[in-house]
């Protein structure tokens, strides 16, 4: 056996393509070289004091233990109040609960519960890099659901239905989008969860970036009051709080998955870092400091986002979404005789500007900018996109 027999598990397994653009980015800088990195999906602030302060004094403590699998009851408790607090469910109990090391376990958690051999997933088109590799991870088929640029890139439930098979057992949603920015408004997406309900079809909402979103506010599935048993709201302090590290995410649904997925938790990690949950559950206990900090890191993005809009769409060769959520710019390359891998790897070494091509995200002839950088950083960024592409 040849140290490269892995098992058909891992089969289909590649890297994920951002941390691999992000990894080389900065490979690039450590050698010297200009590069202004707009690849990575993650804020360049700093996290909550407050927060910083409770994991702090949570070791300081001696609270270093296991927690409990599902999460510190204090998590469990906080995360469920502030769901009834930022959105228009009236109560989520903290059994309808579990914490994981980021949205990402919470993901892999829900999709190996819930879909296996013969069962088939909606994925819109473009998504997020890791959707297809969980549900292929659980043994399920990805169907991507195409969308088209002039929507907004926004799925429709016609498009949905025409999708669906007997076999489809569950969709992934992400509004705001990453990579597109896009944002469901709330008709919108009480249409695609009735649908579901009719379908018996199991709704995974990632919302990580529920609540950075600049034009309305971006609606949660647990703004649905009539939103079905199948659904499950997924969301972490990675985004919106600035704490990518402390790697904490959750999934809220119904009480029998989240037994189950606390199972495999159980099996597999024992659930996420002590210390780190005491950081996440001081985030979200503090409301006034919690909203003060959102609003706050909103209302920067915002000017970001303005900014670049209106730099990218003075660029002839492309187009660019108007991003009305989460952190990107998603851009469209007007030239196809290049592919985008092609054009961002040129824009790298030749514009000194990282991005992520759209092939990852399942929708070639794209770019992908993260504009949650600081201020002078993202001009930098946008005075070489523009001189690159013109
Ligand atoms: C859409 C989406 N979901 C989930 C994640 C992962 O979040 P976490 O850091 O909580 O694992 C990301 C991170 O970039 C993301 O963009």
């Amino acid at each position: 056996m040849s140290i490269e027999d892995f098992s058909p598990n891992v089969e289909h397994l590649e890297p994920s393509s951002t941390l691999v653009l992000a990894a080389r980015a900065r490979a690039l800088k450590a050698d010297g070289v200009p590069v202004v990195d707009l690849s990575a999906g993650e804020p360049q602030y700093a996290s909550p004091a407050f927060a910083l302060q409770a994991a702090t004094s949570a070791i300081e403590a001696g609270k270093t233990g296991y927690p409990p699998t599902s999460g510190l009851p204090e998590l469990r408790q906080a995360i469920a109040a502030y769901l009834t607090e930022t959105t228009a469910t009236t109560a989520v109990d903290p059994t309808e609960v579990i914490v994981s090391a980021g949205v990402k376990q919470a993901l892999f958690n829900c999709c190996y519960a819930l879909f296996g051999e013969g069962d088939e997933v909606l994925i819109p088109t473009p998504y997020w890099v890791s959707y297809p590799a969980l549900v292929d991870l659980a043994g399920a088929k990805s169907v991507f659901v195409d969308t088209a640029w002039d929507d907004g890139l926004l799925v429709s439930v016609e498009q949905l239905e025409a999708a669906r098979s007997s076999k489809t057992r569950g969709l992934l949603l992400n509004s705001p989008s990453n990579p597109s920015g896009a944002v469901y408004d709330l008709k919108h997406l009480t249409e695609i969860l009735v649908w579901a309900a009719e379908h018996d079809i199991w709704v995974l909402s990632d919302e990580i970036y529920r609540r950075l979103a600049y034009e309305n506010a971006a609606p949660s599935v647990f703004d649905i009051p009539d939103r079905g048993d199948h659904v499950i709201l997924l969301d972490g302090v990675s985004k919106a709080f600035c704490m990518p590290g402390f790697r904490i995410g959750y999934a809220v649904g119904p009480e029998q998955l989240i037994r189950k997925t606390t199972d495999l938790q159980g099996q597999t990690t024992s659930g996420a870092a002590g210390p780190s949950q005491y950081a996440a559950a001081a985030a979200l206990n503090q409301s006034d400091a919690r909203e003060a900090f959102v609003t706050n890191l909103v209302s920067q993005l915002h000017i970001l986002r303005d900014i670049g809009i209106s730099r990218l769409q003075a660029i002839d060769a492309i187009e660019v979404q108007p991003a009305p959520g989460a952190l990107y710019f998603y851009v469209k390359l007007l030239d196809d005789s290049k592919s985008s891998m092609e054009v961002a790897e040129d824009l790298l070494l030749n514009g000194l500007v990282a991005s992520v091509p759209g092939e990852p995200f399942g929708s070639p002839g794209h770019l992908r900018f993260n504009f949650a950088v600081e201020r002078p950083v993202l001009e930098e960024g946008l005075e070489r996109i523009t001189a690159f592409f013109e």
